[in-house]
């Protein structure tokens, strides 16, 4: 009896002694992979560079007027809606959570640059895919851009999340992301420079010249399986 009481009580013991070794795997590859996980408002900007750094290259690597013109107009769509978007969520967030003044320092840097690509966006957006001056153009707006992503993503955004980690700032990194996205979906999808990268002036002059450019995308060539992409659904 009390043998099978032991062997019972062994098997119990090795049964919890297995959950715990389970439970400690399974919090390490939790705490592992969060770890390893970007924040959310900077894997929805880093993923925004990445898809400009693809059709960029899609376009400089190809031959192919008919393609470069399809990803030229991607390349656009892109960049004015995650320009814009940034402008009115993500650099007024530099200047709420960055503390010490810091914050705004980072913002009106990345306004100046902003507006500068948008200048450069506006003429490539304008130019046809036939003009020589097609790809140079993109690469001087790429090299200017490149220079930009590089700061973004190594100093400003960094030190947003850092003050988004502090318990009274905590999820904020989520919501942001998500507004982020949204407001993509109501932005206009070509450069505006002369709107300029005031949060409060660009958000209210907008949204009519958005609904202008999401019309005139209807009738605008992009890569298959793109055509005309429904910014809502972005
Ligand atoms: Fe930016």
């Amino acid at each position: 009896m009390s043998l099978t009481r032991n062997f019972a009580s062994s098997i119990v013991k090795a049964g919890q002694r297995s959950q715990i070794a389970g439970a400690s795997i399974n919090s390490r590859t939790f705490v592992t992979s969060r770890a390893l996980r970007k924040p959310a408002l900077t894997e929805a900007i880093t993923d925004d560079h990445r898809k400009l750094s693809e059709y960029y290259n899609e376009i400089v690597n190809s031959n192919d007027n008919d393609h470069k013109e399809r990803f030229g107009n991607q390349f656009t769509w892109e960049l004015a809606r995650h320009s814009v978007a940034e402008e009115l969520i993500v650099y007024p967030a530099f200047e709420k959570y960055i503390p010490g003044g810091v914050g705004k320092e980072h913002a009106e840097k990345d306004r100046k640059q902003h507006h500068k690509l948008k200048e450069l966006l506006k003429d490539f957006q304008n130019m046809k895919v036939e003009n020589p001056e097609y790809v140079p153009q993109l690469k001087k707006l790429y090299k200017h851009l490149e220079e930009h992503i590089k700061e973004e993503e190594s100093d400003d955004l960094p030190a947003l999340e850092r003050a988004l980690e502090l318990d009274e700032n905590r999820g904020n990194s989520e919501s942001l992301a998500k507004t982020f996205s949204r407001t993509k979906a109501f932005v206009p999808s070509r450069s505006h420079p002369a709107a300029g990268e005031n949060p409060y002036i660009e958000g209210t002059v907008g949204l009519p010249v958005a609904i202008f450019d999401h019309i005139a995308d209807l009738f605008r060539k992009y890569p298959d399986g793109k055509i005309s992409p429904n910014p809502s659904t972005k």
